[in-house]
């Protein structure tokens, strides 16, 4: 099998740089060994019409990344408008923050198919491609219009909503209707995959069997793929971390004063202001915890050009300085702020000098910063995870504080118990999710889609014949092809 990954963030590799979100860092390491092809966005714009779109290609472990220059005219439609402020919320549940526009969902379908055409120069004997997350929802009904017969798979790095909540896009039955050109569907948790199928039987009045469902695509399987970690590897690296310069002047400057951490991308989803306001309680209502225990907050800044993201970035920045206001002292700091981004082996060594990692999201499609998190720890002094219960990841790691994010009494008791506990209940706990993540690794997860996708493929195939030869039964884009610009 030659394998496609499309994307629309890439990873490069040999670098330290710091990587945006989960779903890049997490690939790098895997696609690299895989030999497989990564397509995705070069980051830039292009003008004009493109029938040939240019990719710039370089090699990438035993195979290669191939970059895509995308439409000027619709890049901003795509990528700020329909992705991340229509799909984003509606995804993560934030109904209320919704922003959709005709024009803007329309850039999204374009960038979508000139992604497909793009695709179809690899699109050679044994090919198949492996499309990731929500900026793609519609490409493997694309790839079948344009006569496309391999296996397409979808795996989505996000939550899916219950069904009234995808309602919310006016678009959803469209969409929808256009990932069923997928062979597979990927998602993070039972609940995400149940959501989804909730949907199409209600909304689209398709018979589900077995997790499965035929349209005229053929048929399309929904099935849980949690994503993982190396965790042996990011292990080794933050144990050589502790000589990294930025972890020994973050020691250093601690002097003897313990350290909570959250590493987040600065995104509504990730539940930091109701995170810090946990800490305020917890500083107001244990004196003895004021001087002596404070966080290093990292929040990387993200679509920064979304008015959402703007507010958020006013809020936190507010609260913050009010909160370090109130408890802080002439040689104190309760909440250390950083507004930037940092590379992995860095980020594994603030991990291990934390006794507590605190992922408090309001809702999450797993949140690798928990399991890396724990993976870096001291296995003979580990910290404790104080985690949300409504991120994936805890559904494997339960073995952490779980909290509700929405209560801010509860949390801040939960960090007030993890700053107490003894070390014979942290390394329990610790050795419970060290056991999970390394028998749920990244590569195990890999792995385990793609040989699902060869599967449900050959199962489709047989299924319904005419899906191998004639992919394109019905065009699903009545109202987006009619309205098409090039
Ligand atoms: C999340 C998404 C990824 C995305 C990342 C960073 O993890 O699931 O698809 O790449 O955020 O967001 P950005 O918009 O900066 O690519």
């Amino acid at each position: 099998m030659n394998l496609v990954v499309v994307s629309n963030r890439v990873a490069r590799a040999n670098t330290n740089e710091p990587m945006t979100g989960g779903l890049a860092a997490a690939l790098l390491p895997v696609v690299e060994n895989s030999g497989a092809i990564w397509v995705g966005s070069s980051g830039r714009v292009r003008d004009g019409f493109q029938k040939e779109p240019l990719a710039e290609i370089e090699a990438l472990g035993a195979g290669a990344l191939a970059m895509l220059d995308l439409p000027a005219a619709h890049y901003g439609g795509y990528y700020e408008g329909f992705a991340n402020s229509a799909l984003w919320p509606a995804l993560h549940s934030r109904s209320d923050l919704i922003r959709v526009t005709e024009g803007d969902y329309l850039s999204y379908r374009e960038v979508n198919a000139f992604m497909a055409r793009a695709l179809l120069r690899f699109n050679k004997r044994e090919a198949a491609f492996w499309v990731q997350d929500y900026h793609f929802l519609a490409l493997g009904a694309e790839l079948r219009e344009l006569g496309v017969t391999a296996p397409v798979g979808f795996f989505l790095h996000t939550p899916w909503p219950a069904p009234c909540v995808i309602e919310g896009v006016p678009q959803h039955r469209e969409l929808i209707e256009a990932m069923l050109g997928y062979d597979l569907i990927g998602f993070q948790t039972e609940a995400d995959r149940d959501n989804f199928l909730g949907y199409v039987k209600t909304n689209l009045e398709l018979a589900v069997h077995d997790d499965s469902v035929m349209s005229q695509y053929g048929r399309t399987r929904a099935a849980v793929f949690p994503i993982g970690i190396d965790a042996e590897k990011f292990s080794q690296q933050a144990a050589k971390a502790t000589t990294h310069p930025d972890v020994l002047r973050l020691r250093r400057s601690l002097n003897g004063e313990r350290l909570a951490i959250g590493v987040d991308r600065l995104d509504y989803s990730k539940g930091l202001v109701n995170r810090i306001r946990a800490f305020d309680r917890m500083w107001t209502a244990n004196s003895h915890l004021a001087r002596t225990v404070s966080l290093l907050q990292i929040a990387t800044p993200s679509r920064g050009g979304i008015e959402a993201y703007c507010q958020l970035q006013n809020d936190v920045a507010r609260l913050i300085t009010d909160v370090n206001g109130r408890h802080g002292e002439v040689d104190w700091t309760p909440i250390r702020y950083l507004n930037k981004g940092f590379g992995q082996a860095v980020l594994a060594g603030l991990y291990r000098t934390a006794q507590v990692g605190v992922v408090t999201p309001l809702h999450d499609g797993m949140n690798l910063v928990a399991k890396e998190y724990v993976a870096a720890q001291n296995p003979s002094d580990p910290g404790v995870l104080v985690l949300s219960k409504f991120a994936g990841a805890a559904n494997e790691l339960d073995a952490a504080l779980l909290v509700n994010p929405h209560d801010i009494d509860g949390m801040a008791r939960a960090l007030a118990t993890a700053l107490a506990m003894p070390l014979s209940e942290r390394r329990m706990r610790h050795e419970t999710m060290m056991e999970r993540l390394r028998s749920h690794s990244i590569q195990q997860w890999f792995a385990d889609f793609v040989e699902a996708l060869r599967d449900s493929h050959s199962e489709r195939t047989e299924a319904s014949p005419r899906a191998a030869e004639s992919p394109t039964l019905r065009p699903v884009r009545s109202l987006h092809s009619a309205a098409r610009f090039h």
